[in-house]
């Protein structure tokens, strides 16, 4: 196991698209895997896509952690998962604003539009299926990951560049906002 250095935007490999992964069950596949998962909980982040790790290859992993669910039915709370070759399609036309972070956008975070549901499908290292339908925090992650693969970071999805900032300077806007009891909202992000 390895902690893998992650790409910070402005490197090149994180533009590009990747190809699909030929043999998920290779023991190279496996090896990469792990060490995503280890990278991922020393960030700590919520979702880490191989091509950060300047790896050009369609998988990611991610978790969604109890603490990070919205609680909704649908917005599964999973340890742990690796999706190889993944298919994403939206579950209807809705979209709202999410706060979200990224690993190669390190101390910043932003409100980006994605698709509320999604149904995604990919394999494991074992070859075996993994789908699901979700929404909330775990269709946003997925979303986000799945951009990833082909070389779009969460900027070049957003709509309203007044919803970016520092993480400290947001947090504090949201304190302050909480104190003084005016609009507040949902601020705080996950890195991925
Ligand atoms: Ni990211």
């Amino acid at each position: 196991m390895a902690i893998l250095k992650i790409a910070r935007m402005g490197h090149p490999v994180l533009l590009e698209k990747c190809r699909p992964v030929d043999d998920p069950t290779a023991p190279e596949i496996r090896r990469l895997v792990q060490d995503m998962f280890e990278t991922m909980e020393d960030a700590p982040g919520a979702g880490l896509a191989a091509l950060q790790v300047h790896v050009p290859l369609r998988l990611f992993v991610f978790r969604v952690l109890p603490t990070r669910s919205s609680g909704a039915p649908d917005d599964t709370v999973v340890g742990n998962t690796v999706v190889i070759n993944p298919v994403v399609e939206p579950l209807g036309e809705e979209k709202h604003l999410r706060w979200e972070g990224c690993l190669s956008i390190p101390g910043l975070r932003a409100a980006v539009p994605r698709f509320r549901r999604v149904r995604y499908t990919g394999v494991d290292c074992d070859g075996r299926t993994v789908t699901a339908e979700v929404g909330g925090f775990h269709a946003g992650v997925v979303q986000h990951e799945n951009d990833h693969l082909d070389g779009i970071l969460y900027p070049m999805r957003m709509t309203d560049f007044r919803l970016m900032g520092f993480n400290e300077e947001l947090s504090r806007a949201a304190e302050s906002e909480a104190r003084t009891g005016t609009a507040g909202g949902e601020r705080a992000a996950s890195p991925s």
